[in-house]
């Protein structure tokens, strides 16, 4: 059975695109075939993967495709989902009606916040959307937000330390434990220079690279769980 894993969030820039760029590397890594969607019409998935192409740089494993629509999605899904362990669907940061039908087909929707009002009530109504979703089509999709572009001042912030109560409590979905810190090793993924796990490990690498294993980690014991669930 294919993963499908989509990163949502209305109101927000802050990773939806990094953070499935490194989760592709790692599910690659472990020798996964892993399929891309980019839905959002500012390309920059589609983009890091042609000037990855220029580099010589694209991942064994990884295949990105772009379609915009509903109608696009759902076709390429019915032809070509069979052949990805995993697939990742990334969308625009702004409201758009194709986010029910990527909802629809998900079974995990990320959606990555940096502590900021606004980009938390994305993340709300994301979850909102997901749980409309499971209702009236029967599903079982998970929500969970991940805190990106973190550091230590950030940490310090009234807001940022609401997070928590605020999903787990009063919204109710899931908070990963992993954050994902601000540093500029993700930055200059977005140059076409390959995944993250293509990259020379040093020291800055090694520590993306822990945080994204431990991310992954948490996703798939998420997506286990909902498996028992069902
Ligand atoms: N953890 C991070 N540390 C540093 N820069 C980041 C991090 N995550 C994202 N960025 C940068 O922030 C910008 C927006 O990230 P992106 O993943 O494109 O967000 P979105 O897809 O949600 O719009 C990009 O320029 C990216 O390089
Ligand atoms: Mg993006």
């Amino acid at each position: 059975m294919t993963v499908v894993i989509s990163a949502i969030n209305g109101k927000g820039g802050a990773g939806k695109t990094t953070t499935l760029m490194n989760i592709a590397g790692e599910y690659a890594l472990r020798g996964r075939m892993v399929g891309m969607i980019d839905m959002d019409p500012r390309n920059n998935l589609t983009k890091w993967w042609s000037d990855c192409h220029d580099k010589g740089a694209q991942a064994d494993g990884i295949d990105v495709v772009s379609h915009k629509t509903a109608k696009a999605l759902v076709a390429f899904c019915e032809r070509k989902e069979g052949l990805f362990d995993v697939l990742l669907i990334d969308t625009p940061g702004e409201d758009t009606a194709i986010v029910d039908p990527v909802i629809e087909r998900s079974d995990l929707v990320i959606s990555p916040i940096q502590p900021s009002k606004r980009e938390v009530l994305g993340a709300i109504e994301s979850f909102n959307a997901v749980a409309r979703i499971n209702d009236t089509a029967r599903r079982n999709c998970q929500h969970a937000v991940l805190r990106t572009r973190i550091s230590l001042p950030v940490r310090h912030t009234e807001l940022y330390r609401k997070i928590r109560p605020i999903m787990e409590e009063k919204v109710g979905t899931y908070l990963f434990r992993t954050e994902v810190f601000e540093r500029n090793v993700y930055k200059d993924l977005h140059n076409g220079v390959g995944t993250l796990q293509m990259q020379e490990v040093t020291e800055a690498i090694a520590k993306a690279r822990r945080e994204t294993q431990a991310l992954v980690r948490e996703i798939d014991a998420l997506l286990a769980s909902s498996g028992e669930a069902e």
